[in-house]
């Protein structure tokens, strides 16, 4: 059977993701699905994640609080990110993680994050 590409829904494979800053400012952006939020802002510069590990989760500076309405709706963490956000600038529990640690989905259509005052 040959796949029906022509009514293929690509924006289905897209989140959309507020980022704020903490000065307030919106950047809201379209991230594919496989990617993280952290490579999201990356890739549509956005200013405030500095990820300067490249995603390795060993330098907490992709820090944010992800907004309370989906806290619940975010892929829980594991130890080891848990243990990196004990370096992050201000870590809220419940609500603080590491964008390189969320892998973007359909789920996180619409995911909120909000930017810490600073990366540690
Ligand atoms: Fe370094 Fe996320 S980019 S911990």
């Amino acid at each position: 059977m040959i796949p029906d590409i022509l009514n293929f829904k690509w924006d289905e494979l897209m989140a959309k993701i507020t980022y704020v800053e903490h000065s307030g400012t919106e950047h809201v952006v379209e991230v594919a699905s496989g990617l993280t939020v952290m490579e999201g802002a990356r890739d549509n510069n956005i200013p405030g994640i500095e990820a300067d590990c490249g995603g390795a989760c060993a330098c907490s500076t992709c820090h944010v609080y992800v907004d309370t309405a989906w806290t619940d709706k975010v892929p829980a963490m594991d130890g080891m990110e848990e243990d990196m956000l004990d370096f992050a600038f201000e870590p809220k529990p419940g609500q603080s993680r590491l964008t390189c640690q969320l892998r973007v989905s359909d789920d996180l259509d619409g995911l909120i994050v909000r930017m810490p005052e600073r990366q540690i």
